[in-house]
């Protein structure tokens, strides 16, 4: 079936989710991080992700900033950074407004322009997805920004997938749901969406029981794969 509507993940996917340590350490003003902002920035990453798989199992939500601020303290004190509330407090404000990837303006333009319903999908809450669209400049190529938040459960439990549909009444299939994170893009691929996983870092497929149905290398080509 055709495409009618493309979904995007927010962190690692629109929004460079390196950005801020790697910001705070060009600033200069935090030494410490000038050789560690790579480790600080996976281990933030990782962390984060796997506290959200965690409080879903567990069926112990809580919202994407609370995981963020955990899993930053943890990421801090594994490089022996965790004393330093003023590096903490930066890497916070630094994530509020990360920085898009320089071809997602134009892309989100592309699809708009051609007639496509355009959407986030994301763990984070509406008040940091409200502060990142907002410091990229990309609200009005945005329909909507859909938060886990209104499921109370993080990805890839199938009811946040099925936001989409109660959002815009369209078919899985009518869905070309894009990630940069692959255990998602496989997961939406087994819930029914069409799928691409912008793989920016070359990373192996992950083994799970689906596979994304594309693999790109950044999200230029959306705009062409959509209209297919
Ligand atoms: C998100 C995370 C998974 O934006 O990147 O949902």
């Amino acid at each position: 079936m055709a495409i009618t509507t493309c979904v995007f993940d927010a962190y690692g996917t629109l929004f460079d989710v390196t950005a801020a340590a790697r910001e705070a350490a060009a600033e200069g003003g935090y030494p410490a991080l000038a050789d560690k902002w790579q480790a600080v920035a996976a281990h933030w990453r990782q962390k984060q992700l796997g506290y959200s798989w965690l409080r879903a199992i567990t069926g112990a939500h809580t919202d994407f900033w609370n995981v963020t601020q955990d899993s930053l303290d943890w990421a801090l004190e594994a490089e022996g950074l965790g004393g330093d509330a003023a590096l903490r407090q930066r890497l916070l404000d630094l994530y509020w407004e990360l920085s898009a990837f320089p071809e997602v303006p134009a892309m989100l333009g592309a699809l708009k322009a051609a007639g496509l319903q355009t959407a986030i999908l994301s763990n984070g809450s509406p008040e940091m997805l409200e502060g990142a669209v907002a410091s990229a400049g990309i609200g009005d190529v945005l329909d909507d920004v859909l938060s886990v938040e209104s499921v109370g459960i993080f990805k890839p439990d199938a009811r946040v997938y099925d936001l989409v549909g109660q959002r815009f009444g369209c078919a899985r299939d009518e869905v070309l749901f894009v990630s940069s994170n692959g255990w998602d893009a496989a997961a939406a691929a087994g819930y029914g969406f069409a799928t691409a996983w912008v793989n920016r870092g070359g990373d192996p497929v992950d083994r799970l029981p689906w596979t994304p149905d594309r693999i790109l290398t950044d999200l230029s080509s959306i705009p062409d794969i959509a209209q297919i």
